[in-house]
């Protein structure tokens, strides 16, 4: 019911050379002196109903990654295609990308009832003329994720961490968007509570056939939930494979010792990246941003970025592989 056919046989979304550079420090004239290479041209495709999890330690650039592809942040270079046409995201938030935040106590405003949180997008985007419409809709949407539509006329404060993050689920997809991205959905939710959520989303996917982003630090949780999985480092991404393939058999460096520190495989332990010996280089390096941790790096890892290349159904960025 909800999502547009797709016109043809492209995948649903393509990231292609993404890149953002904030400036972090300007000079004397006000022009930028230094940038934070957050992401340094990304690749990759999501179809119509997966999830493609987006996995690497703090920082690495996910979120930055998220906001760039929906047009919260203006990209640097690069372009996202969705069914195939190129966004024009210098125009802002496209709507049929909608994000779920990670913190649900700070991403509601606290002044506005649940009912005004889940129609402003809405209304933002004047879906409705009649407000008939646009409420049976709020109800709709509360049923929808598990809420009543009598918790339309409460505050956010009056609901648990959970519920509150069904009530940013809601919000995504008043407005029927083509894919959700999902930034850290559950990290900030009590471990009884992250498995519900996540079957919840489980669950609207199916029904609704929806396509996630899946971004997260917990190992466990993305491997349950995604179809594929792409590791990040440094704003570039490393390895990208079917989710089971890639936990079984991680061919990249990187995502060996990702995978390695990882105790226990169990999805009911909240697992994160522990610490991978060796120092991060820093963003705006030439070489592989990995080769300062990396026993198998060479001279050539520090003096030339690895093309992204199809190895045994991985996409791999890595010269000696
Ligand atoms: N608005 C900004 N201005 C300057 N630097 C930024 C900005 N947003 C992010 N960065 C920098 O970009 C890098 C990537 O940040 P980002 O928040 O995307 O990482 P992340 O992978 O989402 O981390 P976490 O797992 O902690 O959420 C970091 O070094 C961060 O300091
Ligand atoms: S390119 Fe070199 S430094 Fe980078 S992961 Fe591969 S071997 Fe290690
Ligand atoms: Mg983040």
């Amino acid at each position: 019911m909800n999502n547009t056919e797709i016109p043809n046989n492209k995948p649903l979304l393509s990231v292609k050379n993404l890149e953002k550079h904030f400036v972090t420090k300007k000079n004397f004239f006000g022009h930028p002196k230094e940038y934070a290479y957050s992401l340094n041209g990304i690749s990759f495709d999501i179809n119509k109903g997966e999830t493609l999890g987006l996995v690497g330690e703090s920082g690495c650039g996910k979120t930055t990654a998220g906001r760039t592809i929906m047009g919260i942040y203006k990209p640097t270079a690069g372009e996202v295609y969705l069914h195939g046409e190129r966004l024009d995201l210098s125009k802002g938030p496209e709507k049929r990308i909608q994000m779920i935040f990670q913190d649900p106590y700070a991403c509601l405003n606290p002044r506005m009832t649940v009912g005004e949180i889940i129609g402003e997008p809405l209304e933002i985007n004047h879906v409705y003329d009649d407000n008939k419409a646009k409420l049976q809709r709020v109800y709709e949407l509360l049923e929808l994720v598990g809420l009543s539509r009598e918790q339309a006329n409460r505050f956010p404060h009056e609901f648990s961490g959970g519920q509150r993050q069904r009530i940013g689920i809601a919000r995504a997809l008043s407005v029927n968007p083509d894919i959700i991205i999902c930034d850290e959905p559950i990290s900030a939710l009590d471990v009884s509570i992250q498995a519900q959520v996540v079957n919840l989303m489980r669950r609207l996917q199916k029904e609704l056939g929806l396509t996630y982003l899946f971004i997260a630090h917990d190992l466990a949780m993305v491997k349950y939930i995604s179809d594929r999985v792409a590791v990040m480092y440094m704003g570039a991404i490393m390895e990208l494979a079917d989710a089971e393939e890639l936990y079984r058999n991680p061919l990249h460096p990187y995502t060996k010792s990702l995978l390695a520190a990882i105790p226990v495989p169990d999805p009911d332990i909240r697992q994160d990246i522990s610490s991978i010996k060796g120092e991060i280089g820093t963003g705006d390096m030439t070489g592989c941003p990995f080769a300062p941790r990396c026993n198998k790096a060479s001279d050539k890892c520090f003096k030339e970025m690895p093309a992204i290349k199809n190895v045994e159904g991985h996409q791999i960025a890595c010269h000696s592989i």
